[in-house]
């Protein structure tokens, strides 16, 4: 099939930003610096690189490569390559797996974005100027421990990304991608500059981010680094998959995995390098977990002479991100749902985002009425959501859609969808795909199991 029945990106630098708007997200400019800052900082980054590039940059490849080859939901895609290829029917799985996967990440990463949009009006609005860290933790805790308003704000995202992906693939996704992005790129490059100008910290936070200490490294980092390669990169649940199916023929999917890949690993990286100076500068700590970007920096913006005005930047930067990659993890749902009941985009948007936000009421819950009540052992809903979707089934969906694409697919299919490439290329990654991205995930899985 040459065009997708949900349309197709108008160019490949469409497609490039839209999978990089995708995979630069919450991810990158909330999860991954806290992540980091709890795991010692440099070692996690070290772990993180090494499996970007060695698991993340091969599998996104791979869903590409599938994407593009079935033209249709990671499900159906799933499907018909699986006849094609004359492989069992059980290789199915991935796409379901994959659906689940994105209920329970969209679950909690509304939830997150709803807070992000309630900092943007307080910042613009000046509540943080001059607040002390007292007064910081109590306004998180009264966005936090209320329900109804956790709620509120989670159903204001849920509805702004349902409206982008009923208006369709060329309409919706796009459009928003094609103004999101760049502007997102820019916001982020003047804070940095902002950061390395005015903090006073900066290389104290570089050095936070790249001066190795090996005593900090612990297994269980190991595992986490492995969980936000994946995460961060949309990887092991079939977004990128159903981006793919809208990617012209003549475009090289290596090129753009790279691109991808490459700009998503910069966004955290000047993330980091915004965040941690201003947390040093204020003699803040970089552990402080799922608060850091909402406690510690809406108080050193509040200290920060024309804190107000950057402050705004940084949330607007954060939502924008956030968008663009919600719109993504419900893209592989509806997109099925459209092939399978043949109904129209704007139901199959609203059923969808509609499923997401009811799963995403058990995450809001999780921090005021629900906040005693585990899932999994010692974990909130929230907290489950998070661990299982980003530290297990990712991998999981993501091992498994390497070892399909190198084992099970037909190679006349890999040769003709990396046709572009030359043949020592493609048997390089061949391996990559094959062995080495599957192997790693099975080891960290086998370490995380007897030694954490
Ligand atoms: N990559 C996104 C982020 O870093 O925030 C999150 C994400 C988007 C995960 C899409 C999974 C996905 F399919």
């Amino acid at each position: 099939m040459s065009e997708s029945m949900h349309g197709m990106w108008s160019s490949r630098l469409m497609f490039i930003l839209a999978a990089a708007g995708s995979a630069v997200g919450l991810g990158n400019i909330w999860r991954f610096p806290y992540v980091a800052g709890e795991n010692g900082g440099a070692a996690f980054v070290l772990a993180y690189l090494v499996c970007i590039s060695l698991i993340g940059v091969p599998i996104m490849v791979a869903e590409i490569m599938l994407g593009r080859a079935g033209r249709k939901s990671p499900i159906n895609t799933m499907q018909d390559l699986t006849v094609q290829s004359g492989s069992r029917p059980g290789w199915r799985v991935v796409g379901w797996m994959g659906a689940l996967a994105g209920f329970m990440i969209v679950s909690f990463y509304a939830v997150i974005a709803g807070w992000a949009v309630a900092y943007l009006i307080e910042m613009a609005s000046g509540t943080f100027n001059g607040a002390d860290g007292e007064f910081a933790a109590a306004k998180f805790t009264s966005l936090t421990s209320n329900p109804w308003t956790v709620v509120g704000w989670h159903t204001l995202f849920m509805a702004m990304t349902t409206f982008i992906a009923a208006r369709g693939v060329g309409e919706g996704l796009e459009k928003t991608v094609k103004y999101l992005m760049p502007t997102l790129f820019v916001l982020l490059l003047v804070l940095v500059i902002w950061a390395a100008v005015s903090s006073g910290h900066f290389m104290e936070g570089l050095s936070f981010l790249f001066a190795f200490k090996a005593d900090q490294f612990s297994t269980d980092s190991v595992l986490m680094a492995m969980g936000q390669a994946f995460f961060t990169l949309s990887l092991g649940m079939g977004a990128i998959m159903a981006y793919g199916a809208y990617l012209p023929k003549s475009a090289s999917i290596v090129s753009s995995a790279v691109t991808i890949a490459g700009l998503d690993t910069l966004v955290a990286l000047l993330s980091g390098m915004v965040i941690f100076p201003i947390v040093f500068a204020n003699g803040l700590e970089p552990s402080a977990g799922p608060g850091l970007m909402f406690i510690t920096l809406p108080l050193a913006f509040g200290q920060m002479a024309a804190g107000q005005f950057f402050g705004t930047l940084f949330f607007v930067l954060v939502v924008f991100a956030a968008i663009t990659s919600a719109i993504s993890i419900i893209e592989p749902a509806i997109a099925w749902l459209v092939e399978k009941l043949d109904s129209s985009r704007v139901v199959a948007a609203c059923v969808v985002g509609g499923a997401g936000w009811l799963v995403g009421i058990g995450s809001a819950l999780s921090f005021n009425t629900w906040s005693d009540l585990t899932f999994l052992p010692g974990k909130t809903f929230f907290d489950s959501m998070d661990y299982l979707a980003n530290n297990i089934m990712l991998p999981i969906g993501g091992v498994l859609i390497a070892a399909f694409t190198g084992w099970a697919l037909s190679e006349k299919i890999f040769n003709e969808q990396l046709a572009d490439v030359s043949v020592g290329v493609r048997a390089v990654l061949r391996v990559l795909i094959r062995f080495v991205a599957p192997v790693s995930v099975f080891f960290v899985f086998l370490m995380t199991v007897f030694f954490s």
